[in-house]
């Protein structure tokens, strides 16, 4: 591992303990070998002047919620010093005491909770304080002779510490064993299946000492590295991975994500013979178990097998560890072995997701070379399942916000660069849906390309691409939920005397023949998906057909006939309505040429026209979006076949 540190950075901060602080916790942040996503913390020891203007000393130590890689000097939590080292010397503590007591010792009250390592922190007797997971150091420990292995690499440099649970007993434990030490003969210490300290009275050689530490242990798995890579991915059954998909929501009880991970190292992981059973014997570090759990479910069978007996051996795992008063969170796997095929995450944003995929990639890497070094061992069981139901830590999760019940849901929108696919995408989003929006705009990639939003060129007269657009969502997230069929031409209008073969061809292509392969491609998937639905876009035409329009009015009859045969057909599984629009002016298909022109048939002026009807009001796209989203969601569960106007009122269908 190599130090990141840039001295002319650091003399540009002049020697501030925080902002140093804040630079170095930076440079650990950016290397996930140390942390990933919120793990590790670090501290410095400083005298503030109060509010009445004295001297007080504090740690600053990391705020719970805080990520080490952006971390900004708010995000550091001034604690009184004392209060801590007080706290440290007590006979018990719980842990809702210990929040309550840190707080209450807080300089500034609007801070973030400190670290609920911030008692260890204040014990160490120098001023910057670094703690990591890293990944070579955890390794070695996690192996039959870790505690033999760390004296290999470190002979007496480092205090080693056997694994208790973080928090007040861990600072209890480390308190009473170094009473009386002389800390200057160690660089560092070594906590057993947990991670390192280093110290020092100065930011830089705490980093560097790290850096030293790590790249030690890295230099001694070097001559162990066995991890296996794939040379080629598989094609991925994605009927398989949206089965395993809608299992996993089912114990989980709500929709999940599921993100294939299909990269070298992941599918050799997926090969190894005995991947079932090193997978499964627990993760790097336990705070990882928050997020991943403790144990993936291996899918070397059917899927809904599989992912049944994963939900009941958590049920037994809970019983067996559960003090009566503990409530069991849901049994539903974070990650799945798929052998031959790779890995996979589990949860219900794109940002959950990434972050287990991130993790599991280092799981899967450290869990070889622990094997190379004779075995991989994790921590046991019991102090697996005492983090996964740590108050402290379920309570970091329960500050998240109520989820919509889009989030984990995954939709198909067709036309969805612009007008009102564009608004239908956008809105899904917004509300938590993964989606994937098609259009035959070359620049649909570009318009929509966001986390959980992507965009996949194609034309929906062309089988193959409607295929490869319905196997991007399985690819993509995991499955499919929703289809907003929306792609739709308004062809120029012509009286029946003078209709163009190739105008009448075009638009029941497009608007009618398209929805054939659409529906042939998504039915399988949808029959795998979350309380599936199917929206077609057709119009008020259908209803009340105008002169001139007899390519569009006839081809979006048809789809709303098809429409209602699918929802005979596919009743009671999937749900599927139709929505008609009418007066939405802020689309591709209303150009000024168009509405002018609309306008002069009837006699009447463009603004006479955009207010035809009963309400005398446009309507938005956002506004048919919002009752796409209204009529995908639970509002509509007890609905299909329906046919629901969003045109301002017709008197002509009235
Ligand atoms: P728009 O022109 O803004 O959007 C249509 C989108 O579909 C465009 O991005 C276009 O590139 C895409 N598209 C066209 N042909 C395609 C193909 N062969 N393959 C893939 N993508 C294709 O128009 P707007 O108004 O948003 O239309 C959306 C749907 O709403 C259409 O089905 C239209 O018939 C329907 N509609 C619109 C009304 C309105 O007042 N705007 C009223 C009634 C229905």
């Amino acid at each position: 591992m190599k130090s990141r540190w840039d001295e002319s950075v650091a003399q540009t901060l002049n020697g501030d303990l925080l902002k140093l602080r804040v630079y170095s916790s930076r440079l650990l942040g950016q290397e996930s070998d140390l942390v990933l996503h919120g793990g590790g913390n670090t501290s410095v020891k400083a005298t503030v002047k109060n509010f009445f203007g004295d001297d007080e000393a504090v740690l600053y130590v990391k705020g719970s919620g805080w990520d080490l890689s952006t971390i900004a000097a708010p995000g550091f939590a001034p604690v009184r010093l004392e209060v801590l080292q007080r706290l440290a010397a007590l006979e018990q503590l719980t842990d809702s005491e210990m929040v309550t007591q840190q707080r209450a010792a807080m300089l500034d009250p609007n801070a973030p909770n400190p670290s609920v390592e911030a008692i260890l922190h204040a014990i160490i007797p120098y001023a910057f304080v670094d703690h990591t997971h890293a990944d070579a150091v955890v390794t070695l420990t996690n192996t039959p002779t870790g505690a033999e292995q760390i004296g290999q690499v470190y002979g007496d440099s480092v205090l080693l510490i056997p694994y208790v649970m973080p928090g007040f007993i861990l600072a209890r434990k480390i308190r009473a064993l170094t009473q009386g030490i002389d800390w200057s003969q160690y660089k560092g210490m070594v906590l057993m299946n947990h991670g390192i300290f280093t110290f020092a009275d100065d930011a830089h050689t705490a980093y560097e000492t790290m850096i030293e530490l790590v790249s030690l242990a890295e230099a001694s798995l070097a001559q162990h590295n066995a991890v296996s890579f794939a040379t080629a991915a598989p094609q991925a059954d994605w009927l398989t991975l949206a089965k395993i998909r809608q299992q996993v929501s089912r114990v989980k009880g709500a929709p999940m994500l599921a993100q294939l991970d299909q990269r070298p190292e992941a599918v050799g992981f997926s090969n190894l013979p005995n991947v079932a059973a090193i997978a499964t014997r627990g993760p790097i570090t336990p705070d990882h178990v928050i997020r991943t759990k403790a144990i993936p479910v291996v899918v070397d069978r059917d899927p809904e097998a599989a992912v049944n007996a994963f939900a009941e051996n958590y049920r037994q795992y809970f019983e067996r560890h559960t003090d009566g008063q503990l409530t069991q969170l849901d049994a539903a796997p974070r990650w799945a072995v798929w052998p031959g095929y790779g890995t996979l995450s589990f949860d219900r944003s794109i940002k959950a997701t990434a972050i287990i995929t991130d993790i599991i990639e280092h799981t899967r890497r450290a869990i070889q070379i622990g094997e190379a070094l004779g075995g991989w061992q994790a921590l046991g069981e019991k102090d697996l399942f005492e983090m996964e139901y740590w108050e402290l830590e379920q309570a970091k999760l329960g500050k998240a916000k109520a989820a919509s019940e889009f989030q984990g849901k995954i939709a198909l929108v067709t036309g969805a660069a612009s007008g009102i696919g564009k608004a239908c995408a956008e809105t899904l989003h917004q509300q938590g849906t993964a989606v994937v929006g098609f259009d035959v705009n070359p620049d649909v990639a570009e318009i929509l390309n966001k986390p959980g939003l992507v965009g996949v060129q194609g034309d929906v007269t062309d089988e193959a691409a409607v295929k490869g657009a319905i196997a991007a969502a399985i690819q993509h997230f995991g499955g499919l939920d929703i289809v907003v069929s929306n792609a739709g031409i308004f062809p120029l209008g012509q009286t029946l005397e003078n209709l163009d073969a190739d105008i009448w061809e075009k638009s029941l292509a497009i608007n009618l023949t398209s929805q054939r392969a659409l529906l042939r491609h998504a039915i399988p998937f949808l029959r795998h998906g979350i309380d599936p639905t199917i929206l077609f876009i057709a119009s008020r035409n259908v209803l009340a057909p105008g002169p001139g329009a007899a390519a569009y009015s006839v081809a979006k009859a048809g789809l709303t006939q098809l429409a209602r045969i699918a929802a005979l057909e596919l009743a009671p599984e999937i749900r599927v309505n139709v929505l008609h629009p009418d007066c939405v002016y802020d689309t591709g298909i209303w150009t000024p040429a168009v509405l002018a022109g609309r306008a002069e048939r009837y006699g009447i002026s463009v603004d006479d026209y955009k207010s035809r009807n009963l309400l005398k009001q446009p309507v938005s796209s956002r506004e048919v979006a919002q009752l796409v989203c209204t009529m995908a969601s639970r509002v509509f569960a007890k609905t299909t076949g329906a046919q629901v106007p969003i045109d301002g009122g017709s008197d002509r269908v009235i």
